[in-house]
């Protein structure tokens, strides 16, 4: 198994916090993502400083695409992304439009998504998935649990590469254990801490715990 990687979600409203946040976290993490909230609010600019700030990492951006797949992909990439994220009720036509023009695409699985809907992803070229708590949900008392264990246990048989996010802390990760998990995203576990180094290298440090 290998050891999972950890993305820091920068879904600060505002370009210059964002910079803030992952100046003191960037050489600490693996993948480096400008937020949902961040591309809605700055746009590609975001990415591009992102880019210009860190040339050797992995950058995603979390469009959560719906459409258009080709046109947002190739503005991502155009900015510096490597991956992008489509919502998984996008049509397989804009998965695979928006894979044509990134290095790799991720399946944000939210709401009623089937595992029959995750086999024609596969068959349509997609490796990535991550796995979600949303916010509004976890915010009106969602938990993990075995539950959300189980639906990642079966992806991962499928052959998906499944990141994990929600309200991710050092101390959830524990449930995960045993689970080939390639990717954990946190934000405001990372973002929000007193010490956000030291936060992300407690992160580190578990994972290698628990994985390595
Ligand atoms: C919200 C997201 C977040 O980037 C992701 O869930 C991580 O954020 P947090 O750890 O703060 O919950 O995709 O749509």
């Amino acid at each position: 198994m290998a050891l999972p990687k950890l993305q820091i979600a920068l879904d600060n409203g505002v370009l210059s916090e964002a910079l803030a946040s992952i100046s003191q976290v960037g050489d600490e993490v693996d993948v480096i993502e400008a937020g949902t909230i961040l591309c809605l609010a700055e746009g590609m600019e975001a990415v591009r400083c992102l880019r210009a700030l860190y040339p050797e990492k992995t950058i995603l951006a979390d469009t959560k695409c719906a459409d258009a797949g080709g046109t947002v992909a190739k503005n991502c990439a155009d900015a510096g992304a490597n991956w992008m994220t489509v919502i998984c009720c996008a049509t397989i036509p804009t998965m695979q439009a928006a894979l044509k023009e990134v290095q790799d695409l991720q399946v944000e699985l939210y709401g009623d998504w089937t595992f029959e809907l995750a086999a024609e992803w596969k068959q349509a070229g997609l490796t990535q998935v991550v796995y979600h708590q949303s916010r509004d949900a976890l915010l009106a008392g969602e938990t993990w649990g075995e539950k959300d264990l189980a639906k990642i246990r079966r992806l991962v048989e499928m052959g998906f590469k499944v990141s994990v996010t929600g309200g991710l802390e050092v101390e959830t990760l524990p449930l995960f254990a045993g689970i080939d998990v390639f990717t954990f995203i946190a934000g405001r576990g990372i973002r929000d801490a007193a010490d956000p180094r030291q936060a992300a290298r407690k992160f580190k440090a578990e994972i290698a715990r628990i994985w390595g």
